[in-house]
């Protein structure tokens, strides 16, 4: 393994753990927004119930007044008379004690009461129209917005602005022109159903945000948190398998060096083996030539013989040198009668597996031969040795005719000798009949004859 190889998967693994912290981040990111979101709008849905609650009194006032068709409040210099009222009959009135009132249309009611509430860290109210009739009623760039929407028939608007220096959750809903309306705003040309206006309210949206920011934060670290350790865990996971691997790959490399340690090792057993079979193949080979001995290794079975290896020296037998015999079987070699027996003999010391010695005889030569079975690998062999002991027969019949002829000659001998032993005892004992001293010693001859044979 080179180390190219090995940073083909490093690579791959690099690659997978950039795609998993890539996911893991959107994971995490995306229950980031979702949860950004939902405090969003929960915020969003707080300050926009404050202001329709806001709202929903103000139209409760309104309805109030305008239910009156106006109220008469006492006039004082922050409550002039109202000079869009000026054709109103009796506009302003005295109470019999002399208190002077003035008639206090709906709008002017509400434009009072938020007056008030000006400095409140509350929601601010302001009634408007596309079409005032006080100009300082007239709607801001947002309100037209909102006003235009309602004709078209949207029934509430809200929205995050900046007004100056603050920045307000703006909600607006439209007046609908109803029949106490009529009494003043018909000469405008407007009937019941008529969008003649809305009223804007606008809560401080920094108290909200300043909440919403805290819950970000608080979001914020929580998903931060989760997405370290799960960054944590992947890179402990990587490195792990990282080490795993190079374990992995360390092991591998340690069972490929003992492999081919091993695979050396055996080489070189095979060479050893191989050297010490040439070697014994070459000391077989030459004693199969210079053997003085006729030696060979045949395979057997019931019905022929077959030379696997044969001495050299079969040439001087008969006449065919040991190497051109390999493979050749017994009818191949000597004459169908011979070839039969020899076979026949074979087969007999196979089955039998036991050695047999023989006498044989081949163009006038006498051999002796032994023959053995050889076991080998369930195959079977037999081997056998041949001697030629023409010469020491030879010797052996010169040496047979000449004890016989001695055997004659010793015979004669013996009675030669037994004749002339009993002729000196017959001269020894005539020469005691005449009292002289017996002239041959033969006392080995008088034995009692019993003793003696
Ligand atoms: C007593 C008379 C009177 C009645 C009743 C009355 N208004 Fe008005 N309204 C006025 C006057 C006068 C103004 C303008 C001066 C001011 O803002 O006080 C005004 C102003 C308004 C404005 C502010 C925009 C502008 O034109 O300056 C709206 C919106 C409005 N009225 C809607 C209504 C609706 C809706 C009703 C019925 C529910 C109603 N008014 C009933 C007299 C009246």
């Amino acid at each position: 393994m080179n180390a190219l190889d090995q940073d083909v998967p490093r690579r791959q693994l690099d690659k997978l753990f950039l795609v998993l912290i890539v996911f893991w981040s959107l994971v995490i990111a995306g229950f980031a927004a979702w949860s950004y979101w939902r405090s969003y709008t929960a915020t969003v849905g707080v300050a926009r119930a404050f202001a329709d609650e806001s709202f929903s009194k103000n139209l409760i006032f309104r309805r109030w007044s305008s239910g009156h068709g106006g109220v008469y409040v006492q006039m004082t210099p922050e409550t002039p008379p109202s000079p869009y009222l000026s054709d109103i009959p009796e506009r302003d009135i005295s109470t019999p004690s002399g208190k002077k009132l003035t008639l206090m249309n709906p709008a002017y009611m509400m434009r009072q009461i938020y007056e008030l509430g000006k400095n409140d860290a509350g929601p601010k109210g302001h009634i408007t129209s596309l079409n005032p009739i006080r100009p300082e009623n007239a709607a801001d760039e947002w309100e037209k917005r909102a006003l235009r929407a309602f004709e078209r028939g949207e029934k509430e608007v809200s929205a995050i602005e900046q007004v100056g220096d603050e920045t307000y959750y703006r909600f607006m809903r439209p007046l609908f022109v109803e029949e106490g309306c009529l009494k003043c705003h018909a000469r405008q040309g407007y009937k019941v159903g008529d969008v003649r206006g809305g009223i804007s309210v606008s809560v401080p949206w920094t108290s909200y945000r300043e909440r919403l920011r805290s819950d970000q934060i608080a979001h914020g670290l929580g998903y931060g948190a989760i997405w370290i350790i799960g960054i944590i865990g992947l890179v402990f996971g990587k490195t792990r398998l990282q080490s795993e691997r190079k374990q992995t790959e360390e092991a591998l490399r340690e069972r490929t060096r003992e492999l081919q340690c091993l695979h050396a090792v055996s080489t070189l057993e095979r060479r050893h083996a191989q050297d010490a079979q040439q070697e014994s193949e070459k000391i077989f080979a030459t004693f199969l030539r210079l053997t003085p001995v006729y030696v060979y290794i045949k395979e057997v079975s019931s019905t022929e013989s077959r030379v696997l290896r044969a001495s050299d020296n079969f040439q001087q037998m008969i006449g065919i040198p040991g190497a051109d015999m390999v493979g050749k079987t017994m009818a191949e070699l000597f004459a169908p009668e011979l070839a039969a027996k020899i076979s026949a003999d074979d087969w007999s010391v196979v089955s039998k597996g036991e050695a047999v010695t023989l006498e044989e005889e081949l163009n006038g030569r006498s051999y002796t031969t032994i023959k053995f079975p050889i076991a080998l690998e369930g195959r079977s062999l037999l081997a056998g040795y041949t001697i030629d002991v023409t010469e020491r027969k030879r010797a052996e019949e010169t040496l047979r005719q000449q004890s016989a002829e001695l055997r004659i000659f010793d015979t004669a001998g013996v009675d030669r000798e037994l004749v002339m032993i009993g002729l000196k005892q017959q001269v020894n004992a005539l020469s005691r009949q005449l009292g002289q001293a017996a002239p041959y010693d033969v006392d080995f001859a008088d034995a009692p004859p019993k003793d003696q044979l």
